[in-house]
């Protein structure tokens, strides 16, 4: 790996090996998500906590100060809609000369395995991966399922993730999901999980990153259920006490609920 690759892998990934990703880049598909119509207001809050941001190179521009030290995951994919006829028809939208000019940490692309435009986005990653490595520019798959979250299986997610890395993708953002383990074990590459739709439980969260880790998963890089939290800053401190500190499901919802309450005073 050369430096430039390996520097930015580390941005990313603390010294522990481990991350915390915060990711925002809803708006892509699905437009002005609730608690993120005003992305800065939400968001501004959250980054001295976060240790890398996911979004788009639009949210980026106009929503994050450049005073941050943050690293950034540019989500590079994109040419679908929620109301739109097939979500897995995306496409490279932005280039990685672009990246490099918003100084992005990595790129992220979705691939939706087993859709219609499962080829699409297959060769997109190849296609993504060739010109990323050149630019020693790490390249983050995301195990898109659309609309069919029953898809959320360790039988197809640990096939797509498999897919992502023999394609080159330097890491995988994926779904946690029962026996979980098996989807990291055949996967070379380090991966990330996303939270999905916001849970009505808080400690339900804590035990997905909990489980996820010790199954093997590398950090997480979750969206709704930190910043649609009532308590957002409380989650995501919880979320990195599991992921960087190995706390218990127990010892985080306790640090949950003290920061939520010193915050309530
Ligand atoms: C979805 O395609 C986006 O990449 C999100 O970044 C991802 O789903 C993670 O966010 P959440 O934790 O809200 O599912």
């Amino acid at each position: 790996m050369d430096w430039g690759m390996k520097n930015r892998m580390r941005r990313i990934f603390q010294q522990d090996g481990k991350t915390v990703m915060l990711a925002l880049d809803h708006g892509y598909f699905l437009g002005a998500v609730s608690r993120l119509e005003n992305p800065a207001k939400t968001i501004t809050p959250l980054i001295p906590y976060a240790d890398a941001l996911m979004l788009t190179r639009g949210i980026l521009r106009n929503c994050i100060d450049t005073k941050f030290d943050v690293p950034v995951v540019l989500r590079v994919s994109g040419g679908n809609s929620i109301i739109g006829k097939d979500l897995s028809n995306e496409d490279i939208t932005v280039s990685i000369k672009e990246a490099i000019r918003l100084n992005a940490s990595a790129v992220a692309l979705s691939i939706y395995v087993g859709a219609d435009y499962e080829h699409q986005t297959l060769v997109n990653l190849g296609r993504l991966v060739n010109e990323a490595e050149d630019a020693g520019m790490p390249v983050l798959a995301v195990t898109a399922v659309g609309k069919e979250l029953e898809k959320r299986d360790a039988k197809y997610l640990s096939f797509s993730c498999r897919i992502a890395a023999e394609q080159g993708a330097r890491f995988v953002k994926t779904y946690y999901c029962q026996d979980f383990y098996k989807v990291a074990e055949s996967c070379p590459v380090p991966l990330v999980i996303a939270g999905g739709p916001k849970l009505k439980n808080d400690a339900d969260v804590l035990k997905i990153a909990h489980d996820a880790i010790r199954e093997g998963a590398k950090g997480v890089d979750m969206g709704r259920n930190i910043w649609q939290s009532r308590e957002a800053i409380a989650m995501i401190s919880a979320i990195k006490s599991i992921v960087h500190e190995n706390a218990s499901v127990n010892k985080a919802v306790e640090i949950f609920n003290s920061i939520a309450n010193k915050r309530k005073k």
